[in-house]
């Protein structure tokens, strides 16, 4: 059996075939690879692209992650926090565009304490009852991701960043920790949401062995969504002349995810599209079936840079919605008005 039908049939990977994959400069292996991940997604979610409205609603953050540009110490980030209303009118506006799903996003900002999500959690489902809401805020009690879910949020984004501890050591302060962040997406699971983790590639200090570490958690926790993208430098962190992550390992990732975890969600990310143009184009045909414009407000837009030239920053929802649709309909495929719900 080849090395790829391997991994597609086992739906497991050992670390030298990993490193194979990672390094190969066999074009007929990588084209394989690419070509197989495709056809188990297409075999899932036929040539459909689910797509997401991102709500960037709040730009501070208690936390101080090394790699990212809204980071507690930053003090040139201008913040921002969107209202209730703010945030209900970017869903209006979304639903109008088609958009089945909200992710309302943002730092972990205590000021938007439980009470406040909860209520715009539950205004959004009573609003639009088709829609999901998906809900990406960080690190919280058990208690709370329970209130959220009562509230009616469906799924949590929540990227582990790193399964390697000595890895999420150099990328955190000692205040986080890794086990924390894995007991979260478990409670996650366990409370019932669609689940999301994820990391970047090429972070700083990542390694073979910590993207080994990623996978296996992946196939551990067995997430209904993977959020990857490449680390991009932000100018105002202690990364910031770190190189960022290359389009072509993040590409082999995604495809070495869809095979190892056919049914996951699994976003091309805007990081992609930042480091390439075609980047969600080429993330789709490694195997991604998600994209998820930006639904934020255009006046705020340019304030939520987790990393340095983020694209998109300048334009209309619509805007962002067309373009979605035109790029995916140039590489054959549909962007449809759906929940996107695991299946
Ligand atoms: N606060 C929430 C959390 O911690 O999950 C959600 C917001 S956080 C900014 C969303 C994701 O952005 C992180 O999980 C991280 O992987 C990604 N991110 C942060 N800085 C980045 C960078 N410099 N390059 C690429 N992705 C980055
Ligand atoms: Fe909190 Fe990045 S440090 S969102």
């Amino acid at each position: 059996m080849s090395l790829i039908e391997e991994i597609r049939t086992r739906q497991n990977i050992t670390k030298d075939q990993l490193v194979h994959l990672l390094t190969t400069e066999d074009e007929s292996l990588l084209t394989r690879l690419k070509i197989t991940a495709r056809a188990v997604a297409d075999s899932v979610y036929g040539n459909q692209i689910f797509i997401r409205g991102l709500i960037e609603f709040t730009n501070y953050c208690k936390n101080d992650c090394y790699y990212c540009g809204i980071r507690r110490s930053n003090t040139r980030s201008d913040r921002y926090r969107l209202t209730e209303d703010q945030i209900l009118s970017c869903c209006q506006n979304g639903y109008e565009l088609g958009f089945r799903t909200f992710v309302l996003q943002g730092g972990e900002d205590p000021w938007y304490s439980d009470d406040k999500i909860c209520a715009v959690v539950s205004r959004i489902r009573s609003s639009y009852p088709d829609c999901a809401v998906t809900l990406s805020i960080g690190e919280k009690s058990e208690e709370s991701y329970q209130r959220f879910f009562d509230a009616g949020a469906d799924r949590y984004l929540l990227r582990h960043e790193t399964a390697d501890e000595t890895h999420y050591r150099k990328l955190h302060p000692e205040e986080m920790s890794l086990s924390h962040r894995k007991n979260c997406l478990r409670t996650l699971k366990r409370i019932g949401y669609q689940t999301g983790c994820g990391f970047m590639v090429g972070s700083p200090f990542q390694t073979m062995d910590s993207l080994y570490e990623d996978l296996m958690f992946i196939l551990e926790l067995q997430p209904e969504m993977t959020g990857i993208g490449p680390f991009i430098p932000h100018k105002d962190t202690p990364f910031a002349d770190r190189p960022a992550g290359t389009l072509d390992r993040t590409l082999r990732l995604l495809s070495i995810i869809r095979l190892l975890h056919p049914h996951v969600l699994l976003p091309a990310t805007t990081a992609l599209g930042t480091i390439h143009p075609l980047g969600r184009e080429m993330g789709i045909q490694a195997g991604a079936n998600v994209v998820m414009p930006n639904l934020s407000p255009t006046d705020v837009r340019g304030k939520y840079l987790l990393y340095d030239n983020k694209i998109c920053t300048g334009d209309e929802a619509a805007e962002c919605r067309c373009c979605m649709q035109r790029r995916m309909e140039g590489i054959g495929y549909e962007v449809v008005t759906d929940r996107g719900d695991f299946r």
